[in-house]
């Protein structure tokens, strides 16, 4: 398509394979490239790992720099793992070549405080590129810190935010429900916390310290307590495993930020089994309080794709640099041809 926006897929496993197959769905966009490392995936055309019945003429590529030095391409959607130290020569390789990156990667979302060093090299970086480098998704990147941050707009006083995210993850796919311990015993679910199988949400620090950033408030500290076990009250079963009452139905993560010495961010992250409630729950104490609930709360996968894919224009229109979605143009959808956003 003549004046396409050109992307290339970086990580094409779930999140990243449900964005390609969304990219492929909306126009005024196209797919130019495709990256990962999965044995089973490498060499094999993107349609036939989507499950599509047609190939895209795009093969999957374990190399990188080959690729963005053979193709043109405006922006990389990075979808690999949740932690900067990981991905940081990752998004290092695609700023070299020039390309805009946005990337899925929690601790990418706001790294300043957790990883000073990386996340101003990366700033630098962009900057001399002349290109714009973004980390965002459902949570981190909207429920938990760009939603409750636009929700403080119309208070003169803010003292304190509570977010509460409830789901029901006998509604979500086997990977996650495994992930937040579904169906274990209490003594296997605290032995895999410590053992770090187990981590609870990534990305409650990096809200907190995005909050306190847009709200320019200098906290004293961040506690983010160890993830605990959701129990079972009665005998329950779920498409991944069968729960008897008394075993784990998921989790409860609990983050915090203080200011001098008080509670002033709360964020609560509970995914369990038969959860009766779902929903997105922002608290706002200051003049007015605010009280925002979405009921039925945000799907989390469809809400990712959708943030990843509704900032590509906004991030290309950015000026370059390493931001967070404080900084880019109001976050909105981007429902029509792709190519009228981009300025
Ligand atoms: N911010 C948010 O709201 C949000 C929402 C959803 C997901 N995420 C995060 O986004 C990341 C991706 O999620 P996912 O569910 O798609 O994970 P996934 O299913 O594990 O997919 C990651 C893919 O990237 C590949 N990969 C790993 N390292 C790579 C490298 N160096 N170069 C190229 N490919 C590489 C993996 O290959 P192997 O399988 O061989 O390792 C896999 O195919 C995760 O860290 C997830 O936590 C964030």
């Amino acid at each position: 398509m003549e004046n396409s926006i050109k992307v290339i897929c970086y990580g094409v496993g779930v999140i990243g394979g449900r964005i390609a197959k969304a990219v492929i769905e909306k126009k005024g966009i196209t797919i130019v490239g495709a990256v990962d490392i999965a044995k089973d995936k490498v060499g094999k055309d993107l349609g036939e790992i989507l499950g599509l019945d047609r190939k895209l003429g795009v093969t999957i590529t374990n190399d990188p720099e080959e690729l963005f030095s053979s193709v043109e391409a405006d922006i990389v959607v990075h979808c690999t793992s949740s932690y900067l130290p990981q991905v940081y020569p990752q998004i290092v390789q695609c700023v070299k070549a020039g390309l805009n990156v946005i990337s899925t990667c929690e601790e990418l979302s706001f790294p300043f405080n957790k990883y000073p060093e990386l996340a101003s090299r990366i700033d630098k970086l962009a900057v001399d590129y002349g290109v714009t480098v973004l980390g965002t998704g459902i949570n981190p990147g909207y429920l938990m810190d760009t939603l409750p941050i636009v929700l403080t707009a119309p208070c003169l006083r803010v003292d304190s935010i509570e977010v509460t995210r409830i789901i029901n993850s006998a509604r979500r796919r086997i990977p996650f429900q495994k992930k937040i311990g579904t169906g274990l015993t209490k003594e296997e679910f605290m032995e895999k916390i410590k053992s770090k199988v187990i981590t609870g949400h990534v990305g409650l620090y990096e809200s907190i310290s995005m909050i306190a950033a847009a709200l320019g408030w200098k906290l004293d500290r961040i506690e983010e307590l160890d993830p605990e076990p959701v129990i079972a009250e009665r005998d329950m079963e779920t498409s991944y495993t069968k729960i008897p009452k008394g075993y784990v139905t998921g989790l409860k993560s609990v983050a915090k930020g203080y200011m001098k010495g008080k509670e002033v961010i709360v964020l609560n992250f509970i995914a369990y089994a038969h959860a009766p409630e779902e929903y997105d729950e922002v608290i706002i104490k200051g003049e007015p309080n605010i009280h925002e609930k979405i009921i039925g709360g945000v799907h989390g996968d469809i809400g990712t794709v959708a943030m990843v894919i509704n900032s590509i224009p906004k991030v290309i229109n950015a000026e370059p640099g390493l931001l967070t979605m404080k900084d880019i143009l109001l976050p909105s959808a981007a429902v029509e041809d792709m190519r009228i956003y981009v300025a």
